[in-house]
């Protein structure tokens, strides 16, 4: 993904999307057990700031880290308005640097599947790692291949004036990658205004994301299937993970 693909989706991100309840849920479950121990936390990924800016509510030392120019300005205002702290960073997951070690990180609404390239995976774990103190936790959540077999080639239509969005997706059966081309109809008085975007995903197989864990540096590598958390008819078993790796201590 470019730094510029995330426009439009950005500033209508808050808008359009609700799906933060099943969200919460798995992070009450995964997450919530180890917040008493955690004092600095990176929202990797972070679109509009939502997490970061509760890290920072908490009284959590706050970073939020994400390639898209407007999804950090976005973030920044959101911190801004909620009167907290959040350091916000505009970097690649690949190569992101943090100022100082943190003990939690998260990466959330299968941000992860965005890098260009599966084999990118490693870099991004190797950054995670980095940024992490001994001890300390990384979770996200990926989509897997059977998502993109059978949820990536439907249309979704969404309307919430003053826009209106398609969705189309697409995956080539057998391979690690799925795409979705947005569609955007923005309404501008009498006008509308239409726009593209086009997004990529990546996946691997649980035993590539074990693999890729342990090879960055990562112990205690748990799993949790989604489909409990999401209780819905697009989120079967088998179609999103939840994971939780410690960086493993010297
Ligand atoms: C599906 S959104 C998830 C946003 C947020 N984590 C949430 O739960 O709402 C994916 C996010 O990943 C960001 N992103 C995509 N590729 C990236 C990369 N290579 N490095 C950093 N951020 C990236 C996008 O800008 C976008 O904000």
């Amino acid at each position: 993904m470019g730094s510029d693909t995330y426009r439009w989706l950005a500033k209508y991100y808050d808008h359009l999307f609700d799906l933060h309840t099943p969200f919460e849920a798995a992070r009450q479950r995964i997450v919530e057990p180890l917040m008493h121990r955690v004092e600095s936390a990176c929202d990797l990924c972070c679109g509009t700031g939502t997490l970061a800016v509760q890290f920072a509510s908490r009284g959590i030392r706050a970073f939020a880290v994400d390639l898209s120019p407007d999804m950090c300005r976005l973030a920044r205002k959101k911190a801004r308005q909620a009167g907290v702290t959040v350091r916000v960073l505009q970097a690649d997951m690949r190569d992101f640097r943090l100022p100082q070690p943190v003990d939690l990180v998260t990466c959330e609404f299968d941000a992860l599947n965005h890098v260009p390239r599966a084999k990118d995976l490693g870099r991004v774990l190797k950054c995670v790692a980095r940024a992490l103190r001994p001890g300390g936790h990384f979770a996200f959540d990926v989509n897997n291949r059977l998502a993109f077999e059978r949820v990536w080639f439907s249309t979704w239509f969404l309307e919430r004036d003053p826009v209106v969005m398609v969705m189309r997706g697409g995956h080539v059966r057998g391979s690690d990658r799925a795409w979705t081309n947005v569609e955007w109809f923005v309404r501008e008085g009498k006008c509308w205004k239409r726009h593209h975007e086009h997004v990529e995903e990546v996946c691997w197989t649980a035993a590539e994301m074990r693999a890729a864990l342990a090879q960055a540096g990562f112990d205690r590598i748990r799993a949790w299937d989604a489909a409990p958390f999401f209780n819905d008819a697009l989120t079967r078993p088998g179609n999103r993970t939840f994971w939780r790796a410690r960086k493993a201590p010297p």
